[in-house]
């Protein structure tokens, strides 16, 4: 009996000792200790045993189950750690690689022009107010003093949901929904940058494209205000020496109107391919608010007068930055936005 319980003794010492993962331990656990385990075996055949030969083996046979136990603990200690700085070996961070570069995108050069003319004007008190870019009839056309059989209509073909409803095709009608809120308040000093759309499509012409409408209302505001914001406006974009002319025009919700040119930027008005040797380059339309418009938002023509112009973004930006094919703004090239900032 002493001898079997020597010789399990040394075979458990060895197993335990060569186990190499959890599952081989737990295997042993059984295969010694278990119900049916070999220790368990040899103490249920204590019996079998001379009465003064059974307290020395029944303590060998208890000390070794406590030495087993032991070991089965510690080793199993010792795989545990031995997954675990694995692991980490396998995870190891270089605190010394250099970073994933993180990209910077840039803004949009239509979106630093409508930053940069929004900052002027409101450097001036203007607010800026917004309107839906799906307008209707009305807003769009009638109450600008286009009715029905107007023939400037022909000049904004549009895109129609309904005869009722199209996508807007200037930013005009803001002025109206502007006005309507206001009234009677004075002043009102507002600009309405925004999407706009027409049935156009070529190098300079885009289906969509943005306009900056602006209004000024209020007892006393002449031309000559319009004319001194304008210019201010032309220099804070294209420098302090800019020139502005302005030419009479015709738009049915102002009177009278104009079209304002700036000298060339490229050539500085002595005449080339860009300004088709005129010298100037046309930016925007405005005029005085037309009587009937003032009327049909809700202030008295008789008591106030107003100012408004619109332009167009892209033009602008076009003029600014040398771009000579619109669609170069819409075709999301990086190699042409990255030239921005
Ligand atoms: N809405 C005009 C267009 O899209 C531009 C314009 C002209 C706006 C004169 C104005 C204005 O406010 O007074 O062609």
């Amino acid at each position: 009996m002493l001898d079997r319980i020597a010789q399990l003794e040394e075979e458990a010492l060895h197993e335990i000792k060569a186990a190499q993962d959890m599952e081989a331990l737990k295997e042993l656990r059984v295969r010694y200790l278990g119900k049916k385990g070999a220790l368990t075996a040899l103490l249920r055949r204590m019996g079998e045993l001379d009465p003064e030969q059974r307290p020395a083996a029944g303590r060998k046979a208890n000390n070794l189950r406590k030495k087993i136990e032991e070991l089965l603990g510690c080793k199993e200690e010792e795989l545990r750690e031995a997954a675990a700085a694995a692991r980490l070996e396998e995870e190891r961070i270089d605190v010394t690689l250099p970073g994933a570069p993180f990209k910077l995108g840039r803004k949009h050069p239509l979106t630093l022009v409508l930053e940069e003319i929004t900052a002027i004007f409101t450097g001036l008190g203007f607010q800026v107010a917004r309107g839906p870019e799906i307008e209707s009839e009305y807003y769009n056309f009638e109450a600008l003093n286009l009715p029905a059989d107007h023939p400037a209509r022909d000049m904004q073909d549009s895109f129609y949901f309904t005869p009722q409803i199209l996508l807007r095709t200037h930013t005009s009608p803001v002025q109206v929904r502007t006005m309507e809120l206001t009234a009677p308040r004075l002043p009102v000093r507002i600009i309405a940058p925004g999407k706009v759309y027409r049935r156009d499509d070529d190098a300079t012409h885009s289906p969509m494209f943005h306009q900056v409408e602006g209004l000024a209302v209020d007892r006393g505001v002449t031309f000559a205000d319009l004319k001194g914001t304008l210019l201010l406006f032309a220099r804070e974009m294209f420098g302090p020496e800019q020139r502005i002319r302005l030419r009479p025009s015709f738009f049915p919700f102002t009177e009278p109107s104009a079209e304002v040119d700036i000298a060339c930027i490229i050539c500085g008005g002595e005449g080339c391919r860009t300004c088709g040797h005129s010298g100037w380059l046309e930016i925007l339309g405005c005029g005085m608010v037309h009587p009937r418009v003032l009327e049909v938002s809700g202030y008295d023509p008789e008591d106030v007068t107003g100012f408004a112009f619109g332009m167009g973004v892209e033009r602008i930006a076009m003029l600014k930055y040398g771009i000579d094919d619109i669609r170069l703004l819409f075709s999301n090239d990086l190699r042409f936005l990255r030239q921005f900032r």
